[in-house]
Protein backbone atom coordinates (compact mmCIF):
# COMPACT_ATOMS: atom_id res chain seq x y z
CA UNK A 1 0.00 0.00 0.00
CA UNK A 2 1.39 3.37 -0.89
CA UNK A 3 -1.80 5.88 -0.68
CA UNK A 4 -1.64 7.51 2.96
CA UNK A 5 -5.48 7.25 4.94
CA UNK A 6 -7.20 10.30 5.19
CA UNK A 7 -8.54 9.95 9.09
CA UNK A 8 -12.06 10.97 9.06
CA UNK A 9 -12.36 10.21 12.17
CA UNK A 10 -9.34 12.19 13.33
CA UNK A 11 -10.68 15.47 11.11
CA UNK A 12 -14.36 15.07 12.51
CA UNK A 13 -12.56 15.68 16.08
CA UNK A 14 -11.42 18.92 14.98
CA UNK A 15 -14.06 20.02 13.36
CA UNK A 16 -16.28 19.02 15.97
CA UNK A 17 -14.01 20.96 18.55
CA UNK A 18 -14.88 24.11 16.25
CA UNK A 19 -18.56 23.80 16.32
CA UNK A 20 -18.09 23.22 20.27
CA UNK A 21 -16.60 26.51 20.32
CA UNK A 22 -18.74 27.97 18.68
CA UNK A 23 -21.54 26.61 20.44
CA UNK A 24 -20.10 28.04 23.36
CA UNK A 25 -19.05 31.48 22.26
CA UNK A 26 -22.84 31.60 21.33
CA UNK A 27 -23.60 30.41 24.86
CA UNK A 28 -21.88 33.54 26.27
CA UNK A 29 -24.13 35.75 24.50
CA UNK A 30 -27.53 34.09 25.62
CA UNK A 31 -27.87 31.84 22.57
CA UNK A 32 -28.23 27.80 23.12
CA UNK A 33 -28.55 26.49 19.08
CA UNK A 34 -30.55 23.82 18.87
CA UNK A 35 -30.83 21.32 16.02
CA UNK A 36 -34.40 19.53 15.53
CA UNK A 37 -33.73 16.13 13.86
CA UNK A 38 -37.13 14.42 13.03
CA UNK A 39 -37.29 10.64 11.75
CA UNK A 40 -40.29 8.87 10.01
CA UNK A 41 -39.92 4.99 10.16
CA UNK A 42 -37.44 2.61 11.87
CA UNK A 43 -35.29 2.46 8.89
CA UNK A 44 -32.85 0.44 10.57
CA UNK A 45 -29.72 2.71 8.83
CA UNK A 46 -31.45 6.03 9.61
CA UNK A 47 -31.80 5.19 13.00
CA UNK A 48 -28.46 4.55 13.20
CA UNK A 49 -27.33 8.21 11.51
CA UNK A 50 -30.00 9.91 13.72
CA UNK A 51 -28.73 8.30 16.62
CA UNK A 52 -25.11 9.84 16.16
CA UNK A 53 -26.27 13.11 14.94
CA UNK A 54 -27.87 13.32 18.42
CA UNK A 55 -24.81 12.19 20.04
CA UNK A 56 -22.78 15.11 18.17
CA UNK A 57 -24.74 17.68 19.30
CA UNK A 58 -24.61 16.22 22.57
CA UNK A 59 -20.71 16.33 22.33
CA UNK A 60 -20.59 20.11 21.32
CA UNK A 61 -22.90 21.35 23.03
CA UNK A 62 -25.84 21.58 20.89
CA UNK A 63 -29.19 21.22 22.27
CA UNK A 64 -31.26 18.35 20.05
CA UNK A 65 -34.60 17.69 19.77
CA UNK A 66 -35.00 13.71 18.85
CA UNK A 67 -38.67 13.98 17.18
CA UNK A 68 -39.51 10.33 16.22
CA UNK A 69 -42.88 9.62 13.70
CA UNK A 70 -44.63 6.48 13.09
CA UNK A 71 -43.66 4.64 9.52
CA UNK A 72 -47.56 5.44 8.93
CA UNK A 73 -47.55 9.26 9.52
CA UNK A 74 -49.29 11.35 6.63
CA UNK A 75 -47.24 14.26 4.69
CA UNK A 76 -49.68 16.57 6.43
CA UNK A 77 -49.11 15.30 9.84
CA UNK A 78 -44.83 15.48 9.20
CA UNK A 79 -45.41 19.54 7.05
CA UNK A 80 -47.33 19.95 10.28
CA UNK A 81 -44.54 19.37 12.55
CA UNK A 82 -42.05 21.01 10.54
CA UNK A 83 -44.35 24.28 10.27
CA UNK A 84 -44.26 24.21 14.07
CA UNK A 85 -40.42 24.06 14.50
CA UNK A 86 -39.76 26.43 11.71
CA UNK A 87 -41.79 29.27 14.17
CA UNK A 88 -40.30 28.12 17.28
CA UNK A 89 -37.77 30.86 17.34
CA UNK A 90 -35.59 28.29 20.16
CA UNK A 91 -35.02 25.92 17.03
CA UNK A 92 -32.63 27.05 14.70
CA UNK A 93 -31.77 23.68 12.49
CA UNK A 94 -34.61 21.40 10.95
CA UNK A 95 -33.20 18.12 9.87
CA UNK A 96 -35.48 15.38 8.22
CA UNK A 97 -34.10 12.38 7.75
CA UNK A 98 -34.23 10.54 4.31
CA UNK A 99 -35.47 8.09 2.74
CA UNK A 100 -39.13 8.92 4.00
CA UNK A 101 -41.90 6.22 4.04
CA UNK A 102 -43.46 6.10 0.57
CA UNK A 103 -46.79 8.17 0.97
CA UNK A 104 -44.65 11.06 1.94
CA UNK A 105 -43.31 13.17 -1.21
CA UNK A 106 -39.62 14.19 -0.02
CA UNK A 107 -39.54 16.98 -2.13
CA UNK A 108 -42.52 18.54 -0.39
CA UNK A 109 -40.80 18.42 2.88
CA UNK A 110 -37.68 19.99 1.90
CA UNK A 111 -39.38 22.69 -0.11
CA UNK A 112 -41.43 23.73 3.82
CA UNK A 113 -38.22 23.94 5.78
CA UNK A 114 -37.39 27.33 5.70
CA UNK A 115 -34.10 28.40 4.09
CA UNK A 116 -32.62 29.75 7.05
CA UNK A 117 -33.13 26.87 9.28
CA UNK A 118 -32.29 24.23 6.31
CA UNK A 119 -28.84 22.60 7.90
CA UNK A 120 -29.13 20.25 5.32
CA UNK A 121 -28.23 22.64 2.35
CA UNK A 122 -30.83 20.55 0.44
CA UNK A 123 -33.80 23.41 0.15
CA UNK A 124 -33.72 24.88 -3.30
CA UNK A 125 -32.55 28.47 -2.25
CA UNK A 126 -29.56 26.63 -0.38
CA UNK A 127 -28.96 24.57 -3.93
CA UNK A 128 -29.29 27.86 -5.97
CA UNK A 129 -27.19 29.94 -3.29
CA UNK A 130 -24.93 26.92 -3.70
CA UNK A 131 -24.53 26.91 -7.82
CA UNK A 132 -24.53 30.50 -8.18
CA UNK A 133 -21.51 30.50 -4.89
CA UNK A 134 -23.80 32.62 -2.88
CA UNK A 135 -23.44 32.48 0.87
CA UNK A 136 -25.32 29.06 2.08
CA UNK A 137 -25.63 26.19 3.80
CA UNK A 138 -23.52 23.63 1.86
CA UNK A 139 -24.86 19.94 2.32
CA UNK A 140 -22.91 18.20 4.60
CA UNK A 141 -21.54 15.61 3.14
CA UNK A 142 -20.08 16.99 0.04
CA UNK A 143 -18.60 19.93 2.41
CA UNK A 144 -17.08 17.20 4.41
CA UNK A 145 -15.37 16.00 1.24
CA UNK A 146 -14.05 19.34 0.75
CA UNK A 147 -12.30 19.48 4.06
CA UNK A 148 -10.92 16.31 4.11
CA UNK A 149 -9.00 17.00 0.57
CA UNK A 150 -7.87 19.71 2.18
CA UNK A 151 -6.53 18.32 5.00
CA UNK A 152 -4.00 16.37 2.61
CA UNK A 153 -2.44 19.92 1.64
CA UNK A 154 -3.56 19.29 -1.94
CA UNK A 155 -3.57 22.39 -3.82
CA UNK A 156 -7.21 22.38 -5.61
CA UNK A 157 -6.76 24.85 -8.22
CA UNK A 158 -6.53 23.63 -11.20
CA UNK A 159 -7.15 20.13 -10.82
CA UNK A 160 -9.39 17.74 -12.54
CA UNK A 161 -11.73 16.21 -9.81
CA UNK A 162 -14.30 13.85 -10.80
CA UNK A 163 -17.99 12.51 -9.32
CA UNK A 164 -19.00 9.18 -9.79
CA UNK A 165 -22.79 9.35 -8.81
CA UNK A 166 -25.74 12.02 -9.20
CA UNK A 167 -28.02 11.82 -6.37
CA UNK A 168 -29.30 15.20 -5.08
CA UNK A 169 -27.65 14.97 -1.70
CA UNK A 170 -23.83 13.99 -2.66
CA UNK A 171 -23.03 13.81 -6.25
CA UNK A 172 -25.07 16.60 -8.21
CA UNK A 173 -23.84 19.34 -5.41
CA UNK A 174 -20.62 18.23 -5.24
CA UNK A 175 -19.74 19.50 -8.42
CA UNK A 176 -20.84 23.12 -7.35
CA UNK A 177 -19.44 22.60 -3.90
CA UNK A 178 -16.16 22.31 -5.68
CA UNK A 179 -16.51 25.27 -7.66
CA UNK A 180 -18.06 27.49 -5.21
CA UNK A 181 -14.99 27.79 -2.80
CA UNK A 182 -12.58 29.82 -3.08
CA UNK A 183 -10.18 27.24 -3.71
CA UNK A 184 -11.58 26.84 -7.63
CA UNK A 185 -10.84 23.31 -9.56
CA UNK A 186 -10.69 23.87 -12.79
CA UNK A 187 -12.76 20.90 -14.17
CA UNK A 188 -15.71 18.67 -11.76
CA UNK A 189 -16.89 15.70 -14.08
CA UNK A 190 -19.73 14.42 -12.68
CA UNK A 191 -20.64 10.80 -13.87
CA UNK A 192 -22.74 7.75 -13.14
CA UNK A 193 -22.37 4.31 -13.55
CA UNK A 194 -23.62 4.30 -17.00
CA UNK A 195 -21.07 7.23 -17.86
CA UNK A 196 -19.30 5.76 -20.93
CA UNK A 197 -15.37 5.48 -20.92
CA UNK A 198 -15.83 5.78 -17.14
CA UNK A 199 -12.32 4.14 -16.48
CA UNK A 200 -10.56 6.62 -18.53
CA UNK A 201 -12.04 9.42 -17.17
CA UNK A 202 -11.45 8.01 -13.76
CA UNK A 203 -8.10 6.89 -14.41
CA UNK A 204 -7.49 10.65 -15.63
CA UNK A 205 -9.11 12.27 -11.90
CA UNK A 206 -6.46 14.37 -9.57
CA UNK A 207 -9.06 13.88 -7.05
CA UNK A 208 -11.82 11.06 -7.43
CA UNK A 209 -14.77 10.99 -5.40
CA UNK A 210 -17.03 7.81 -5.25
CA UNK A 211 -20.71 8.23 -4.32
CA UNK A 212 -22.37 5.57 -6.57
CA UNK A 213 -23.60 3.63 -3.97
CA UNK A 214 -22.14 -0.38 -4.61
CA UNK A 215 -19.19 -2.13 -2.83
CA UNK A 216 -16.13 -1.80 -4.47
CA UNK A 217 -17.24 -0.49 -7.87
CA UNK A 218 -13.69 1.97 -8.10
CA UNK A 219 -11.02 -0.33 -9.19
CA UNK A 220 -7.29 0.06 -8.79
CA UNK A 221 -7.07 0.84 -12.90
CA UNK A 222 -9.48 3.40 -12.55
CA UNK A 223 -7.62 5.40 -10.23
CA UNK A 224 -4.61 7.92 -10.85
CA UNK A 225 -0.95 7.19 -9.76
CA UNK A 226 -0.99 9.66 -6.32
CA UNK A 227 -4.36 10.84 -6.85
CA UNK A 228 -6.23 11.91 -3.84
CA UNK A 229 -9.72 9.37 -3.62
CA UNK A 230 -12.43 9.88 -1.31
CA UNK A 231 -14.90 7.05 -0.56
CA UNK A 232 -18.51 8.23 -0.06
CA UNK A 233 -20.28 4.99 0.00
CA UNK A 234 -21.30 2.62 2.34
CA UNK A 235 -22.94 -0.36 1.51
CA UNK A 236 -23.63 -3.15 3.86
CA UNK A 237 -22.44 -6.68 2.63
CA UNK A 238 -23.18 -10.06 2.60
CA UNK A 239 -20.71 -10.73 5.57
CA UNK A 240 -22.55 -7.93 7.73
CA UNK A 241 -19.79 -5.36 7.33
CA UNK A 242 -19.68 -2.13 5.87
CA UNK A 243 -17.84 -1.51 2.45
CA UNK A 244 -16.83 1.39 0.81
CA UNK A 245 -17.38 2.20 -3.55
CA UNK A 246 -13.74 2.25 -3.66
CA UNK A 247 -11.65 -1.30 -3.71
CA UNK A 248 -9.81 -0.14 -0.90
CA UNK A 249 -6.88 -2.88 -1.30
CA UNK A 250 -6.51 -2.12 -4.87
CA UNK A 251 -6.77 1.79 -5.03
CA UNK A 252 -4.79 2.29 -2.10
CA UNK A 253 -2.02 0.87 -4.23
CA UNK A 254 -1.89 3.50 -6.82
CA UNK A 255 -3.13 6.67 -4.85
CA UNK A 256 -1.50 9.43 -2.95
CA UNK A 257 -4.46 9.73 -0.11
CA UNK A 258 -7.73 7.79 0.39
CA UNK A 259 -10.50 7.92 2.90
CA UNK A 260 -11.10 4.21 4.46
CA UNK A 261 -14.82 3.09 5.28
CA UNK A 262 -15.80 3.08 7.81
CA UNK A 263 -13.88 6.26 9.66
CA UNK A 264 -13.80 8.48 6.66
CA UNK A 265 -16.42 10.33 5.08
CA UNK A 266 -19.43 9.23 7.41
CA UNK A 267 -18.13 10.81 10.57
CA UNK A 268 -17.02 14.32 8.52
CA UNK A 269 -20.13 14.74 7.69
CA UNK A 270 -22.33 14.76 11.21
CA UNK A 271 -19.08 17.35 11.81
CA UNK A 272 -20.20 19.83 9.00
CA UNK A 273 -24.04 19.45 10.24
CA UNK A 274 -22.61 20.72 14.07
CA UNK A 275 -21.13 23.59 11.86
CA UNK A 276 -24.06 24.21 10.03
CA UNK A 277 -26.03 24.49 13.21
CA UNK A 278 -23.83 26.64 15.07
CA UNK A 279 -23.96 29.11 11.82
CA UNK A 280 -28.12 28.91 11.75
CA UNK A 281 -27.93 29.74 15.36
CA UNK A 282 -25.70 32.91 14.51
CA UNK A 283 -27.48 33.93 11.61
CA UNK A 284 -31.11 33.86 13.59
CA UNK A 285 -29.41 35.72 15.69
CA UNK A 286 -27.80 38.57 14.25
CA UNK A 287 -24.33 37.67 15.29
CA UNK A 288 -20.59 36.67 13.97
CA UNK A 289 -19.38 33.29 15.16
N1 LIG B 1 -30.03 10.34 4.49
C1 LIG B 1 -28.78 10.00 4.08
N2 LIG B 1 -27.94 11.06 4.17
C2 LIG B 1 -28.68 12.09 4.64
C3 LIG B 1 -28.36 13.44 4.95
O1 LIG B 1 -27.23 13.91 4.79
N3 LIG B 1 -29.41 14.19 5.42
C4 LIG B 1 -30.68 13.69 5.59
N4 LIG B 1 -31.62 14.52 6.04
N5 LIG B 1 -30.98 12.43 5.30
C5 LIG B 1 -29.99 11.64 4.84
Amino acid sequence: MSAQIIDGKALAAATKAEAAAEAAALKVQGIEPCLAVILVGKNPASQVYVRGKVKDCGECGIKSLELRMPETTTQEELLAKIAELAADKTVNGILVQLPLPKQIDERAVIDAIPPEKDVDGFSPVNVGRMQTGQPCFLPCTPAGCIRMIESTGTKIDGKNAVVIGRSNIVGKPAGPCCLAGPKKCQTVTVCHSHTANLKEICANADILVAAVGRAGFVTGDMVKPGAVVIDVGINRGADGKLHGDVNFEEASAVAGYITPVPGGVGPMTRAMLMKNTTQAAAMQNGVAI
